[in-house]
C-alpha cells in the first residue's frame, strides 16, 4: 500500500512538476536579519486570500440585482448558516488588508526598499494599492443599503466633476446619469470579475519580483547603495550569510498571518459587519452617508474645501499624488537607505500620517453634517423653573432644528458653534440678527419665525448656562 502511494506521488511529481515548483521556496536565500518588520506584505497577501474565500462564499447567496440585493443581504445576515460571520470576516478582512497594506507601504518607504533594483516592486505596489482601494469602494455599494449606496454615489459624482472626461467616467461607473438599478450590476461585475482579475495578475508579478530581486537587506546608516555593484554585493551577502526563505524566514510570516486570522475571527464573531441601514431610496439623495473608515478622510477634504475648488482638487489631487508616488523610485534610486540619514523623507511620512490622521478625525466627527438624530431638549428638565416664554423658546429650538447644528450642554450637533454660553458672547440684538439673517452655513429664519417666536428663542438662549445645561438622564422622552 505504502509503495503504491509513493508511486502515485512520484507520478504526480514527475508529470506535474510539484517539487520543481516548490524548489525556489527552499533554495531561495534571504538576508540573515530579515525579521518581524518584514511581515506586513505577506500579511496583506494573506488578507487577500481571506477576501477571496469569504467573497466567494458571499457570492453563493448574494443577488446582484437592485430589486433583491437588499433582501439577499438580509438573508445572509439573519438566516444563512454562518452568513453574518462570513460577512463580518469579509468586512474586517477588507479593513485589515488596507491597514496592513499601509504599514507595508510605510515600512518599504522608511527602509527605502524601493531603490535599485526593486523599483518595479514599488510601481506594482502602488498599482496594487489603487486596486485595493477600488475594491473597497466598489464593495461598499454592493451592500445596497442607504449608507453603502450613497457613499459610493457621492464619490462617483465627485468623479463627474473632473474636467472633460468626468461626465463620461461617472456615466460609465453608474451606468447612467445618476444611480439606478444598473449601477449595482456594474459595480458587482467590477468587484468580482474585472478588478480581482487585474489584482491577481499584478499580485503574482509583485510576488515574483520579490523572488527575482531578493528581499531587501535591512539598511545600515552609511552603507551606500551603488547600482553598478549592488547585485554582486547582494549575491555575496547571500552566499556568505543568507538563510533559506523556507523555513528560516517564512515562519514569521506564517505566525503573523495566523495572528491576523485570529484577530479577524474574533472581530467577525463579536463585532460583525456594519448593520445594514434602510434599503436605498434611489429617488432621494441621502443627506448624511457614512462611508467606511478608510474613506472618511477623503470625505473630510471635500467637506472642508471651498466649493469652487472641489472640481480642480478632485481632478488634480489624485493625479499629482499618483504621479508623485510612482516617481519616488526615480527621484532617488541609489545612495543612502537608512532612515537615520534621510530625515526629510521621514519627516514627509510623519507629515502625511498626521494630515490623514487629523482629516480622519474630523471626518469621523463629520461636523459639517447637521445631526438629524440629535435628541430634543426637554422643556421640563432643561430649565426647571422657566418662564412660559423660555419654555416656548426651548420648544422652538427643538422644532426649528436649531439643535441639529448647535450643541447645548451635551446635546445637539456641532456644525454651528455651541450655544451653552452664547449669552456671554452675544447681546440679544446680535442673536436676533444672526437668527434672522442666518449665514453661509445657517439658514435664515427671518421668514419662518414670527417676532414673538424670535423673542422666545432668544429668551431661552439668554438664560445662564447652568439653567440651560441639560443632562440626558433628566430627559422626559420626547
Ligand atoms: C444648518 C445648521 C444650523 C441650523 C439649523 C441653525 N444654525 Fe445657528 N449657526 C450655524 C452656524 C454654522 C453658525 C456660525 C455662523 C457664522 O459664524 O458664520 C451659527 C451661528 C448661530 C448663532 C451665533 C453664535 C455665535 O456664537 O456667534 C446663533 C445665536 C445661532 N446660530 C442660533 C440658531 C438658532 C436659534 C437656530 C434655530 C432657530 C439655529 N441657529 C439654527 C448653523 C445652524
Amino acid at each position: 500500500m505504502k509503495k503504491q502511494l509513493i508511486k502515485i506521488w512520484q507520478w504526480i511529481d514527475d508529470r506535474g512538476g510539484v517539487s520543481d515548483l516548490l524548489k525556489p521556496l527552499k533554495t531561495h536565500l534571504v538576508p540573515p536579519n530579515v525579521k518581524w518588520n518584514y511581515v506586513w506584505g505577506s500579511a496583506t497577501l494573506f488578507c487577500l486570500l481571506v477576501q477571496i474565500v469569504t467573497g466567494i462564499s458571499l457570492g453563493f447567496l448574494y443577488q446582484p440585482s437592485a430589486d433583491v440585493a437588499y433582501q439577499s443581504l438580509q438573508y445572509i445576515e439573519n438566516d444563512a448558516v454562518l452568513g453574518s460571520f462570513i460577512r463580518g470576516l469579509h468586512n474586517w478582512g477588507a479593513s485589515a488588508m488596507i491597514f496592513l497594506m499601509g504599514l507595508h507601504l510605510i515600512r518599504v518607504y522608511i527602509n527605502a526598499a524601493y531603490k535599485y533594483p526593486r523599483e518595479m516592486s514599488w510601481i506594482t505596489g502602488v498599482l496594487l494599492m489603487g486596486l485595493t482601494i477600488i475594491m473597497a469602494f466598489t464593495g461598499q455599494l454592493l451592500r445596497w443599503d442607504n449608507n453603502g449606496v450613497w457613499s459610493a454615489v457621492v464619490a462617483a459624482e465627485q468623479i463627474g466633476r473632473i474636467p472633460i472626461f468626468g461626465d463620461s467616467i461617472s456615466y460609465f461607473l453608474l451606468g447612467g446619469k445618476t444611480i439606478n438599478g444598473e449601477t449595482l450590476n456594474r459595480f458587482f461585475s467590477m468587484h468580482v470579475f474585472l478588478f480581482p482579475a487585474i489584482l491577481f495578475m499584478i499580485v503574482s508579478y509583485h510576488v515574483y519580483l520579490v523572488f527575482k530581486n531578493g528581499i531587501s537587506e535591512p539598511p545600515k546608516a552609511g552603507r551606500l547603495l551603488n547600482p553598478k555593484t549592488y547585485r554582486k554585493w547582494y549575491q555575496d551577502l547571500l552566499d556568505k550569510k543568507g538563510v533559506p526563505f523556507f523555513p528560516d524566514a517564512i515562519w514569521r510570516d506564517a505566525i503573523f498571518s495566523l495572528f491576523v486570522l485570529v484577530v479577524l475571527l474574533i472581530l467577525a464573531f463579536f463585532v460583525g459587519a456594519p448593520a445594514l441601514t434602510s434599503p436605498p431610496d434611489l429617488t432621494n439623495v441621502q443627506a448624511n452617508p457614512k462611508p467606511d473608515w478608510y474613506f472618511t478622510w477623503i470625505f473630510a477634504i471635500f467637506a472642508l474645501m471651498p466649493r469652487q475648488l472641489e472640481s480642480y482638487v478632485m481632478f488634480l489631487a489624485p493625479l499629482i499624488g499618483g504621479i508623485f508616488l510612482f516617481s519616488i523610485p526615480f527621484l532617488s534610486n541609489k545612495g543612502e537607505r537608512s532612515p537615520l540619514r534621510r530625515p526629510w523623507a521621514i519627516a514627509g511620512v510623519v507629515l502625511v500620517i498626521l494630515a490623514i490622521g487629523s482629516l480622519w478625525y474630523v471626518g469621523h466627527q463629520a461636523p459639517w453634517h447637521p445631526r438629524f438624530n440629535a435628541k430634543p431638549l426637554s422643556e421640563y428638565s432643561a430649565v426647571p423653573k422657566a418662564s412660559e416664554k423660555v419654555k416656548k423658546g426651548i420648544e422652538l429650538y427643538n422644532t426649528e432644528g436649531c439643535l441639529y447644528c448647535h450643541k447645548i450642554g451635551d446635546q445637539g450637533g456641532i456644525r454651528g458653534p455651541e450655544l451653552t454660553d452664547v449669552q456671554n458672547r452675544l447681546t440679544k440684538e446680535e442673536m436676533i440678527i444672526r437668527i434672522v439673517n442666518g449665514s453661509e452655513n445657517m439658514p435664515a429664519y427671518g421668514g419662518s419665525l414670527s417676532k414673538e417666536e424670535l423673542e422666545n428663542i432668544v429668551a431661552f438662549l439668554l438664560q445662564d448656562s447652568k439653567s440651560k445645561n441639560y443632562k440626558s438622564k433628566n430627559n422626559v422622552e420626547n
